[in-house]
């Protein structure tokens, strides 16, 4: 079977590990999320790799080399709620195709290969962001572990449950020296590559970015009997807020917001809402336009709540800095992707992803494949060719040959 088949059929069944018959959802360590890793792990093994679970769940092939200098690569393999099946699990199955290729031959190369599963990025269960690959570099802030589900499981309970230790997160982070850089392949999540007719890219820089979580107290009272000009209805003026958000994100160029959780406390049909909490994600390419946008969108919301006589609270639950991929590498995978007989796109991610947190303990890169059905991601119609997941297994088994031991001097 050729590669490409190979690693679409792995996505399907993959995909088939949801907590939801009716749709792929794979938050982290729920019962599907762990069948998934005991998946990735056969495959791994079969593919002649060693095979260790870390502290907080993410699951790590290794390929010896000729050194103990180690190529990471890797992505995540949780996903976001009714969501794609290929965001993060590509950039799993992608590399084990390349070094169940070697394996066959025998080859080895002049560093250790490792891939990294992470076992959780889009953070959808506890609210989360990069939790697996933050923990692997030592980045991850107690607090996080206190953090609870729409259960109210906090995730060192969850952790747990797992038969996972949370004391051993700490401890177990990895010795950023003996990386040689960090690569990972991943959908585009976006049009560019489809509309260029380009089914490989080489990403130049990740997108700024944070999360917040804003909540609005009002009065709850009667639908009934509370005159409109009296009510401090705290789902209204959220409206006015989520709308003033939108407005200021849509001034033109990378800058973009979104509200993706909303919730109204005790929500009833005739009682006019005392407390609504929401979600804002605001971005852009650099973090002078993100930081603009972000302090301008909250201040609106801040006069809005001050005009209606409603409190607001509102906490910082993500952030993360605009993050260049490293040159060399974007060179070798451009490259790597010229010698099959494409021309290599450079552009930039909108979308986050682990290799933000890697790329504070060493170079990092990225290679895009890209997305069909419009480019559309976070979403169930998501999709990648059979052809283009073939041609991001050829591309990367050449990186993987070309890689150079004495690549440019790392940080
Ligand atoms: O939100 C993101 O950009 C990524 O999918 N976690
Ligand atoms: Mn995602
Ligand atoms: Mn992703």
């Amino acid at each position: 079977m050729n590669a490409g088949h190979e690693v679409i059929d792995r996505i399907a069944e993959l995909g088939r590990h949801s907590e939801s018959p009716d749709h792929y959802t794979r938050t982290y360590l729920t019962p599907a999320h762990q069948a998934a890793a005991n998946q990735i792990a056969q495959w791994m093994r079969e593919a002649g790799m060693s095979v260790r679970v870390d502290a907080i769940g993410s699951v790590i092939g290794r390929y010896e080399g000729s050194t103990e200098q180690t190529l990471l690569m890797g992505s995540h393999f949780d996903s976001v709620r009714n969501g794609g099946k290929y965001d993060g699990v590509l950039g799993i199955l992608v590399p084990i195709a390349c070094v169940a290729e070697l394996h066959r031959r025998g080859e080895r190369l002049p560093v250790a290969i490792e891939i990294a599963a992470f076992a959780d990025e889009e953070g959808a269960r506890f609210q989360t962001s990069f939790l697996a690959s933050r923990a692997m570099v030592g980045r991850l802030e107690a607090a996080v572990l206190e953090r609870r589900d729409g259960d109210g499981v906090t995730l060192a309970d969850a952790m747990r449950s797992a038969g996972l230790d949370p004391a051993k997160v700490a401890p177990s982070r990895i010795d950023p020296s003996k990386l040689a850089a960090y690569l990972e392949v991943h959908i585009e999540q976006g049009p560019v590559l489809l509309n260029a007719g380009r089914p490989l890219g080489v990403v130049t820089s990740i997108a700024a970015g944070n999360r917040h979580l804003l909540k609005v107290i009002g009065e709850a009272g009667h639908a009934g009997t509370v005159p409109m000009a009296i009510r401090r209805d705290a789902l209204t003026a959220a409206a006015e807020m989520v709308l003033a958000i939108e407005k200021r994100c849509s001034a033109g160029g990378s800058l973009v917001g979104t509200v993706g959780v909303l919730r109204v406390k005790d929500g009833t049909g005739n009682v006019i809402p005392g407390e609504v909490e929401f979600t804002v994600d605001i971005r852009a390419a650099d973090g002078e336009t993100q930081a603009a946008g972000a302090r301008d969108a909250l201040a609106a919301c801040d006069a809005i709540a001050k005009r209606r006589g409603v409190k607001l609270e509102r906490t910082m639950t993500h952030e993360v800095q605009a993050v260049p991929c490293a040159p060399w590498l974007q060179d070798e995978i451009a490259r790597s992707i010229e010698r099959q007989g494409i021309e290599a796109m450079r552009l930039p991610s909108g979308a986050g992803h682990d290799a933000m947190v890697l790329a504070e303990f060493t170079d990092a890169g990225m290679m895009f494949v890209r997305c069909g059905a419009g480019g559309v991601s976070h979403n169930p119609a998501e999709t990648v060719s059979v052809e283009d997941a073939g041609l991001a297994v050829a591309a990367l088994l050449d990186f993987l040959r070309h890689f150079r031991q004495d690549a440019p001097p790392r940080r």
